[in-house]
């Protein structure tokens, strides 16, 4: 039997040779255990970026990280089905806060865990955390025991899940291989797979406030992914959705508290309105609700029957938040200082620059620039206008909010750079590009 080594291992990648299982265990093994250097897995990690992975590949570094710590397995002690979603992140993005508890009404078990927001990028955990008492902070046993209340739970990653990923993150962070598809496919499934989910709809981002710039890279990144999940008998689907403007109207984590309510209670900007129920749909239809469109129909009218903004009472009420909070808006605080900005022109908005927005909001203290940071959960953007409306000269582009002293003059100005017009309508589409379901 020949010894594995590192050196052997990267050499082969950088030749453009598939991967073995043990190989690429070998790897992964060792560098979480502190016996490969950061200099050869960073070495691995680039030839993996220039070359690529299989599909088997991805899925044995995918299963080596999943089996690097601690895994949950919420099934076993949940009897009905359980479903999840995961979205590869993105600005405005609040889906999460209207698809579980739709799904929670319908009788699913939604066991979520979930990221907090880092660059322009927002976490689930940053905008739950922004009703008062909310602990996301839960021991498994409490985890479960909302789920089987509730429903639908939202609890904090821990770090014992998945320490491979931590490192190998931060490491690619530091060595400019963060863009790769089985790198980012493999960091997403090892986590939602050791989280015990069954069934998974993945929300694939697309375009400029998201990892993958193009519908054809989101798929790649989509199918990925569902191979993974496959090759460990999950059930998966994956939805591609637009990141070429912020999700709905607004940004922040407050904000989007107050958004998703709304949306529960009816009043939604039709760009949420789809992705929000086209998710849901899928994860009834994955938990066994039904044909896609009885599930869609079903997803409808847990809104508009007032039993999905109740199942998210519930939650919050039974992770010790104030679920007042989701009526009376000023409980989640109100901002100190706001800023209205205006339009300089007359047009039509044809673009809202999507990444842009996400920093600004994190400048207004809305995210984090490194992951420590602390958020202000009063700081975001709420636009009054989007892509398509027209524009008078001097109307309400949209108003900034944060509680921290500053100017808001130059965010102001910022903001209205976000905007592009044109003299005629643009062609709008459907936030729901593609659903990939083989
Ligand atoms: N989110 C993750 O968890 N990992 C990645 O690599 C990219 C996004």
């Amino acid at each position: 039997m020949t010894m594995l080594t590192a050196y052997d291992i990267i050499m082969k990648k950088r030749r453009c040779s598939p991967l073995s299982d043990e190989e690429i265990r070998f790897m992964v093994n060792g560098f979480t255990e502190g016996v490969i250097p950061d200099s050869q897995m960073s070495a691995l990690l680039m030839a993996i970026c220039f070359n690529g992975m299989t599909e088997e590949e991805t899925a044995s570094l995918t299963l080596a990280m999943m089996e690097s710590g601690e895994m949950l397995t919420p099934s076993k002690q949940l009897v009905r089905s359980c479903v999840d979603k995961h979205s590869t992140g993105g600005v405005g993005d609040k889906t999460t806060l209207i698809a579980a508890p739709i799904c929670a009404a319908c009788g699913l078990y939604v066991p979520k865990m979930s990221g907090r927001g880092l660059g322009h990028t927002g976490g689930t955990i940053d905008k739950l955390e922004a009703i008062p008492g909310m602990n996301t902070s839960l021991d498994y046993d409490k985890f479960i025991d909302v789920v089987r209340k509730a429903g639908f739970a939202s609890a904090a990653q821990t770090g014992t899940l998945v320490p491979a990923d931590k490192k190998i993150y931060a490491l690619r962070n530091m060595t400019a291989t963060v863009d790769s598809i089985p790198l980012i496919s493999s960091s997403i499934m090892s986590k939602k797979l050791a989280t015990g989910a069954e069934a998974i709809v993945l929300d694939v981002k697309t375009g400029d406030g998201a990892f993958m710039k193009t519908v054809s890279d989101s798929e790649k990144l989509a199918r990925s992914m569902m191979s993974a999940a496959k090759a460990l008998g999950r059930r998966c689907t994956a939805v591609i959705t637009d990141m070429n403007k912020p999700l709905g109207k607004a940004v922040g984590n407050g904000i989007e508290v107050i958004e998703a309510a709304e949306a529960l209670k009816g009043r939604c900007p039709a760009d949420l309105y789809d992705v929000s129920v086209t998710l849901a749909a899928q994860m009834l239809m994955l938990g066994g609700a039904g044909e896609y469109e009885e599930c869609v129909m079903l997803a409808k009218d847990a809104i508009e029957s007032g039993k999905a903004f109740h199942a998210l009472e519930k939650t919050v009420e039974l992770q010790g938040g104030d679920k007042n909070a989701l009526t009376d808006y000023s409980l989640l605080g109100v901002p100190k200082f706001s800023y209205e900005v205006r339009s300089s022109e007359s047009g039509y908005i044809s673009r809202i620059s999507c990444e842009k927005t996400g920093i600004l909001s994190m400048k207004l203290g809305a995210g984090r620039q490194n992951k420590d940071d602390p958020i202000d959960p009063t700081a975001g953007i709420l636009f009054d206008k989007t892509v398509g409306d027209y524009a008078e000269k001097g109307s309400l582009l949209g108003t900034l909010y944060t509680s921290s002293e500053c100017d808001l003059k130059a965010p102001g100005e910022e903001f209205a750079q976000l905007f592009s017009f044109s003299a005629e309508p643009p062609a709008v589409s459907s936030a729901v590009l593609k659903i990939i379901s083989d």
